[in-house]
């Protein structure tokens, strides 16, 4: 029997690296599936939505195996998969979903409505329907046929892995926070966060066509990136407002455009000290910065309950929103995670024919599975790394011979 190994919730700010169970080809309630795959992970990166789990913001079951930014290879298939084989590399969508649904047949991947039967949502890793996490050895994918992404072609995607780890999660989230505003040729953007998924909608604001991208954060080093992709960066911790700052720069305080790439842990600034958190603070700000008839695309996670929330309506979930300010604008906004499987293959494609490349911006460090839990901790304390972990030691001489190489050249 092959073992497994992988990262396991224990309690908040506490999680270790364990021997788990080698997958079954059963779905979290015990039903048999051969509509699944094993895979044996090539890669899993550690995600700011990972972070909620850590810091005891999102509730996970004592045991639970974390992960959901996965792409692996398959080592065993069940007998209704029909066009994967062993050996192929896969991405895999984060949003665990059946294709069979109202809403998965619309390409809605995001809110599949059979795969979770609390909620229609669906995420490996998390509590959304049971399904473990992929930051382990080998993880079990259902509906493998539907969900996972073949790299065309297996040197080539090793190759590429730190651009392609992407793929199953912040990029296409990016992209989609992005998109869903409205982002196209000639746009003003205001991205709020520099964080991983805030870069990564940076990115995809550029490869949109924009004319301008802002990033705003309160982190100098993550903004530091942003600037050496030859982007604008506001930064927060100063008086002036996001408003004052974007207008220094475009000489209008408005943008076409705005990501939320933050969420519920949102810090205030300005006025207010930014060492506090504030949820309402980065939609309060996008209603203030998009210009009337403009968009708003919200990748930041909001939860409808937060233990750790500062008080007892943000534990609620509830914010205290500008909402007559935003209404008057008729902006459109699009919440929700992220329906992966509607960009993920157009953004492969941007990767492999080089019309995007990540890896400056993002700042990857490849890690041991073992060193998961540290790593954790260092995302959480502002790191600008992405951390990625190889758990099979698959890339990691690679990278290092190609850093080499780039230095001695
Ligand atoms: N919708 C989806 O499908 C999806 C997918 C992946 C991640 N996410 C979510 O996206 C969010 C960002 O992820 P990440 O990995 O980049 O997280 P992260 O925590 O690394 O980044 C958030 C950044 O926001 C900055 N920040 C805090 N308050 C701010 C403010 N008021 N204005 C501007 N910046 C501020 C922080 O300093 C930090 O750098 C998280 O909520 C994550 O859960 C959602
Ligand atoms: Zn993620
Ligand atoms: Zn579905």
């Amino acid at each position: 029997m092959t073992s497994n190994k992988g990262v396991v919730y224990q309690s908040a700010w506490n999680l270790a690296v364990k021997e788990i169970p080698y997958p079954t080809f059963q779905d979290p309630r015990g039903k048999d599936i051969h509509h699944a795959v094993i895979i044996k992970v090539v890669s899993t990166d550690i995600c700011g939505s990972d972070q909620h789990i850590f810091r005891g913001r999102f509730i996970v079951p004592e045991g639970h195996v974390l992960g959901h930014e996965i792409t692996g290879e398959v080592v065993e298939k069940g007998k209704d998969v029909e066009f994967l084989e062993i050996g192929d590399i896969v991405s895999v969508p984060f949003n665990v979903s059946c294709g069979r649904c109202r809403n998965c047949k619309k390409g809605n991947t995001d809110v599949c409505e059979t795969v979770n039967p609390e909620a229609p949502v669906g995420a490996y890793g998390f509590d959304l329907g049971g399904w473990l996490g992929g930051q382990a050895e080998y993880c079990l994918i259902p509906y493998a046929d539907f969900q996972l992404l073949k790299f065309p072609d297996r040197d080539q995607a090793l190759e590429k892995i730190l651009d392609l780890t992407l793929v199953s999660d912040i990029l296409p989230t990016g992209y989609h926070g992005a998109y869903a505003a409205g982002v196209t040729t000639g746009s003003t953007v205001y991205i709020a966060g520099a964080g991983p998924v805030g870069r990564c909608a940076a990115a995809s604001a550029q490869l949109l066509g924009a004319a301008c991208v802002i990033v705003g954060d309160m982190n100098q080093e993550r903004l530091a990136l942003v600037k050496k992709a030859g982007m604008e960066t506001v930064y927060l911790s100063q008086d002036a407002s996001v408003a004052e700052q974007i207008e220094q720069i475009l000489g209008v305080p408005e943008v076409d455009a705005g990501v939320d790439a933050v969420g519920y842990e949102a810090h205030g600034h300005g006025d207010e000290d930014y060492t506090q958190e504030n949820p309402n603070a980065v939609l309060n700000d996008l209603f203030e910065v998009v210009r009337a008839s403009g968009g708003i695309g919200i990748p930041g996670i909001y939860v409808a309950s937060d233990p750790g929330g500062r008080d007892e309506t943000a534990q609620q979930g509830k914010l205290t929103l500008d909402w007559g300010k935003g209404w008057l604008k008729s902006l459109h906004i699009q919440t929700g995670m992220a329906p992966i499987g509607k960009y993920n293959y157009q953004i492969m494609q941007a990767i492999l024919w080089d019309r995007i490349s990540m890896e400056q911006i993002m700042n990857p460090e490849v890690i041991d599975l073992d060193e998961a839990p540290r790593a954790y901790q260092r995302f959480s304390d502002g790191s600008s790394q992405k951390f990625v972990i190889d758990p099979h030691g698959m890339f990691k001489d690679k990278v290092k011979a190609r850093e080499k190489t780039a230095v001695t050249a």
